[in-house]
């Protein structure tokens, strides 16, 4: 309760506040996150799946872990938590997100100032004549697979794979958020992909403090004295934003 109120007036009196979001985010809308026990990885190889090495080699393969993620994305929709994030922009009291999703689910809830530091299954890139298309409503059969482009190049998502580099618009963009931040919001991330794994390091570098929602540890919470609101998503923002909207004389 504690850790929660200093929360609530770390947020409060906050100037800059920065969330950084993960796949945990999106758990509860039903999309499973990458680690853990029912995490995509355990099923789906990332070097296989979804490295450029892996997809260079054989493509179809991975527009089978592709295929389910726009299966699950279009079958989804926005949770309670990026509603909740849409609304404490709203109140202005959070000016960016950076996410490593790429299920568009913060813009969908309403959120405004959304860096997909990961890219987006929204679009389909062709890695011939790169042309963009829209991802929407397209299920490809698996004999299909993978999509191909009119021009005869192969079609990928506009989403990063393991050994791509990260666009540097959205990278300097989330850089200059994370060093104007006084309060970094870690939700749903065990933070160990780079570049968000070096973020809280940098927003601590620059005076911020860390808060983190998860329901266990990731590799921030001890090395960063990260003030941990242990729980899920959901939970633990809902409970914020009605402490931050009520003006409790108790909270201030
Ligand atoms: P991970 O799957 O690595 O971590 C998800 C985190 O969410 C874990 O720390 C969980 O404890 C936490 N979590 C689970 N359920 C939650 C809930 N209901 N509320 C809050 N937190 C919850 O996902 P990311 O950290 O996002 O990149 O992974 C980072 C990157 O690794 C992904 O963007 C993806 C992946 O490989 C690429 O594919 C390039």
């Amino acid at each position: 309760m504690k850790r929660f109120k200093l929360a609530v007036n770390l947020i409060r009196s906050s100037k800059h506040l920065v969330v950084v979001s993960g796949a945990g985010v999106s758990v509860e809308s039903g999309i499973p996150a990458f680690r853990g026990e029912s995490g995509l990885w355990t099923r789906f190889d990332p070097q296989k799946y979804a490295s450029l090495d892996g997809f260079t080699k054989n493509p179809g393969r991975s527009w089978h872990l592709f295929m389910e993620l726009l299966v699950l994305i279009a079958q989804a929709k926005p949770n309670a938590a990026h509603h909740d994030l849409a609304s404490l922009e709203r109140c202005r009291y959070l000016k960016a997100i950076i996410t490593q999703n790429i299920d568009g689910f913060h813009q969908l809830a309403g959120s405004q100032n959304v860096i997909e530091i990961h890219g987006t299954m929204r679009n389909l890139i062709c890695t011939e004549c790169k042309q963009r298309l829209s991802s929407r409503g397209m299920i490809f059969d698996s004999e299909d697979l993978p999509p191909i482009c009119p021009c005869g190049g192969i079609l990928k998502p506009e989403a990063l794979l393991f050994g791509e580099s990260i666009p540097s618009k959205p990278y300097f963009k989330s850089l200059k958020q994370i060093r104007l931040a006084d309060v970094v919001l870690l939700i749903g991330t065990s933070g160990v992909v780079h570049p968000v794994s070096e973020f809280p390091e940098i927003a601590l570098r620059h005076g911020a403090r860390l808060i983190e929602i998860n329901p266990e540890e990731s590799v921030f919470t001890r090395p960063c004295n990260t003030l941990h609101l242990k729980g899920k998503a959901t939970t633990v923002l809902g409970e914020l934003k009605k402490a931050l909207t009520t003006d409790s004389k108790e909270d201030q």
